[in-house]
C-alpha cells in the first residue's frame, strides 16, 4: 500500500522547473517519476500549473503544483494499493475537482500518477513495461527521430516545427537507433559542408537557417544516402507542421505566402507526392476541424495523419475526430491529459478504431524514461523523442535498448508494419 508520497521541484531539459515525485510504498519500495513541459502547446490540453512568481524562475517554479502533491494529492491516495492505478488516478481527478486538472495541476497529478506505476512495477519485481503491458509486450516501437528542428523549438525562419527520420528498413531497435544516429552526423557533415549551421534546437535535432521544407527534406535525402541507406526503403520521412503555430485570423502564414487551409494541404499532398513521407503531425491548426476533413479525405489513404494538437491525447477531442473521420493517428502525451490511466484510454480509444498510436516525449523533457516503456507496453509501434542526440532525447532510447535486450529472443521490431498507410 502507498504510505507516503514526496515531491520536489527540478529542471527540465530547457532549464525550466518541473515536477518530480517519489512514492514509498509500505513494503521499503521507493520509485520516482518527472514530468515533461511542452513549448507548442495546444489550447486543450490539461492544466500546467506554474506558481506566476516572477522573483522565481521568471514565474516559471512549480513550488505550487510540489506543494499540492504533499498537502492534497499524496494525503488523498494513501492507503491504497499502488496496483489498483484506475483507483489512483480516479481519486487524483477527483481531488483535483476540475475538468482541466487546474486546481491542483495537471504536472502535479502526472507525477503522482506515474510514480505509483512504477512503483507497483518495483514492488512486483517486474520492468515496467512488463507490469504495464504483460505477456504481449514484446514489440520495439520505430523511432521518429527528429534531426532537424524548427518552429517553436529553433530560432529559425523554419516554420514546420520537426523534421524526422523513420528506420523502418532496420532488424532491431538497436539497429534502428544505430541508422538514425549515422545519418544524423551525415546531416551534420552536410549542413556543415553547405555553410549551415550545425547549432542544435530544443529536440537535439539541427536547427539550420533553411527556406522551407523542400530544402529541409532535400538535404536529408542527401544525408541518408550519404550514409549509406535507401530513403523509401531503409528510412521514411516524417514532418510535425505545429501548423496551430502559425495560424491566425483563418490564415496560414506559411513559407512566406496567405495560405488557406486547403492551399494548405494542396501543398502537403505535392510533398507527399514528391518525398516518401509516412506521417505528417498537426498539418492543420487545432480547430480546424472543416479543413481536416478535407485533408483526411484527400490525404488519409496515403500517408498518417496525426492529431497532437488537435486530439490533446483526451479521448473527448479524439472521439470528435472519429465521429468526423479526422486524422488517423493519435499522438500521445501523458501531461496532455495529466493521469496514466486517462493515457491508457486514450490509446485503446484509437487502436479499436483503427488509428495509430504514437507516445511522444515533450520538448522540454528530463531523464524520466516512463515513455519508452509505454511504448512497448500499449504495442504502439511507434515513438516520437527527438533526435538520436542530447540526454534528454537519448535517455529514451537507452531504454528501449534495455528492453531490447531483457525481452532476448521475444523482441521484435516493429519496423515498416507500424505504418499502414505508407506507399
Ligand atoms: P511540444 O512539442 O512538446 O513543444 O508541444 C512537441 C510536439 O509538438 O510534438
Ligand atoms: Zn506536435
Amino acid at each position: 500500500a502507498i504510505e507516503a508520497v514526496g515531491a520536489r521541484e527540478i529542471l527540465d531539459s530547457r532549464g525550466n522547473p518541473t515536477v518530480e515525485v517519489e512514492v514509498l510504498l509500505d513494503d521499503g519500495t521507493v520509485s520516482r517519476a518527472a514530468v515533461p513541459s511542452g513549448a507548442s502547446t495546444g489550447a486543450f490540453e490539461a492544466y500546467e500549473l506554474r506558481d506566476g512568481d516572477e522573483n522565481r524562475y521568471g514565474g516559471k517554479g512549480v513550488l505550487k503544483a510540489v506543494a499540492g502533491v504533499l498537502d492534497v494529492l499524496g494525503p488523498a491516495i494513501e492507503g491504497f494499493d499502488a496496483a489498483d492505478q484506475r483507483l489512483v488516478d480516479a481519486e487524483l481527478i477527483a481531488a483535483d475537482g476540475t475538468d482541466n486538472k487546474s486546481k491542483v495541476g495537471a504536472n502535479a497529478i502526472l507525477g503522482v500518477s506515474l510514480a505509483v506505476a512504477k512503483a507497483a512495477a518495483d514492488s512486483a519485481d517486474l520492468p515496467l513495461f512488463r507490469y504495464l503491458g504483460g505477456p504481449n509486450a514484446h514489440t520495439l516501437p520505430v523511432p521518429l527521430m527528429n534531426i532537424i528542428n524548427g518552429g517553436a523549438h529553433a530560432d529559425t525562419a523554419l516554420d514546420i516545427q520537426e523534421f524526422m527520420v523513420l528506420p523502418v528498413g532496420a532488424d532491431t531497435f538497436a539497429d534502428a537507433l544505430r541508422w538514425g544516429a549515422e545519418v544524423y552526423h551525415a546531416l551534420k557533415s552536410g549542413l556543415k559542408k553547405k555553410g549551415q549551421s550545425t547549432g542544435l534546437g530544443d529536440e537535439g535535432g539541427f536547427a539550420p537557417d533553411l527556406p522551407g521544407a523542400r530544402a529541409a527534406l532535400d538535404f536529408i535525402l542527401e544525408a541518408i544516402g550519404t550514409a549509406g541507406f535507401s530513403a523509401g526503403k531503409d528510412f521514411l520521412l516524417g514532418l510535425d507542421v505545429a501548423a496551430t503555430e502559425f495560424f491566425a485570423d483563418g490564415v496560414y502564414s506559411f513559407e512566406k505566402q496567405k495560405l488557406t487551409g486547403d492551399q494548405l494541404t494542396e501543398f502537403w499532398a505535392g510533398l507527399v507526392a514528391d518525398y516518401p513521407l509516412a506521417t505528417i503531425e498537426d498539418p492543420l491548426a487545432e480547430d480546424d476541424w472543416d479543413g481536416y476533413v478535407h485533408l483526411t479525405s484527400e490525404l488519409g489513404d496515403k500517408v498518417q495523419i496525426v492529431g497532437d494538437d488537435l486530439f490533446v491525447t483526451n479521448p473527448v477531442r479524439l472521439q470528435k475526430g472519429l465521429d468526423l473521420k479526422v486524422a488517423n493517428s493519435i499522438l500521445v502525451k501523458v501531461n496532455q491529459i495529466g493521469t496514466l490511466t486517462e493515457t491508457l484510454d486514450a490509446v485503446s480509444l484509437a487502436q479499436r478504431a483503427g488509428y495509430t498510436a504514437i507516445l511522444s516525449h515533450r520538448s522540454g523533457e528530463t531523464e524520466d524514461t516512463t515513455i519508452a516503456d509505454l511504448a512497448v507496453a500499449t504495442d504502439s509501434g511507434q515513438i516520437k523523442t527527438g533526435a538520436p542526440a542530447r540526454s534528454d532525447r537519448v535517455a529514451k532510447y537507452n531504454q528501449l535498448l534495455r528492453i531490447e535486450e531483457e525481452l532476448g529472443d521475444a523482441a521484435v521490431y516493429a519496423g515498416r508494419s507500424a505504418f499502414p498507410r505508407a506507399k
